[in-house]
């Protein structure tokens, strides 16, 4: 796994390029304002279950504890607009959990999170040596549930993936590299990898 650079990963599609970055500390100070809005918008919050309201520091605070815990933070941009960011979390040596938001309602609903939700697991599943990523899901939220069984997720009730689980009624899925890259062979073909 690389643990030492920060990645970023690049997909071009017709006249779109979607950008997913590991940010330095200061990049995610000057974009907090920003993130907080987008956490704190009330779709976004109910969506993934945040009960409380978050200020620009939380958010700088939010991202420094998922990265001391070996977490992998990515911002996620298009036409240099940051658009949301994503992360894996709670990392074990070959698995790891996977949110994502792109946080304007005016945004979603038009392929971006999807676009970034593939780019992002081509790039986990090279780049950090993943062979399987769960998600946890409000029952609620039909646009993640839609997104994951897009991206090839299925339902996984194991107890390793209801570990992510918050409340008993959440819904959990998982995909595992195999499945990732018969699926969307063509688009990784299409990325781009680097190093920042
Ligand atoms: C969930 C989220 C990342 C999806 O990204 P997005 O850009 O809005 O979604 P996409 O346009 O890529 O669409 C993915 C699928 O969701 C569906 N979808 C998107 N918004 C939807 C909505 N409001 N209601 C129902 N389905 C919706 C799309 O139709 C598409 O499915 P389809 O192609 O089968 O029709 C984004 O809506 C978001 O950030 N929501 C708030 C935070 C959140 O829920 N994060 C995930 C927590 S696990």
């Amino acid at each position: 796994m690389r643990t030492e650079e920060r990645l970023a990963a690049t997909w071009r599609r017709a006249t779109l390029e979607l950008v997913a970055f590991e940010p330095t500390h200061e990049e995610v100070v000057r974009f907090s304002p920003t993130l907080a809005e987008y956490y704190n918008e009330p779709h976004n919050r109910s969506m993934m279950a945040n009960t409380v309201a978050m200020t620009a520091d939380e958010v700088v605070e939010h991202f420094d504890l998922l990265r001391r815990s070996g977490g992998r933070c990515f911002l996620l941009e298009s036409g240099g607009e940051l658009l949301g960011d994503a992360d894996f979390r709670h990392l074990g040596v070959t698995s790891a959990e996977f949110a994502i938001l792109v946080g304007r309602r005016s945004a979603q609903g038009k392929g971006l999170g999807l676009g970034f939700a593939t780019l992002l697991h081509a790039l986990a599943f090279r780049e950090l040596g993943l062979e399987t990523v769960f998600v946890a899901i409000i029952p609620a939220n039909v646009a993640s549930q839609r997104l994951f069984a897009k991206l090839g997720y299925v339902p996984d009730d194991s107890p390793a993936a209801r570990a992510f689980a918050e409340e008993e009624s959440d819904l959990t899925f998982s995909l595992c590299r195999a499945a990732f890259e018969a699926r969307h062979a063509e688009a990784v073909a299409e990325m781009k990898w680097a190093t920042r």
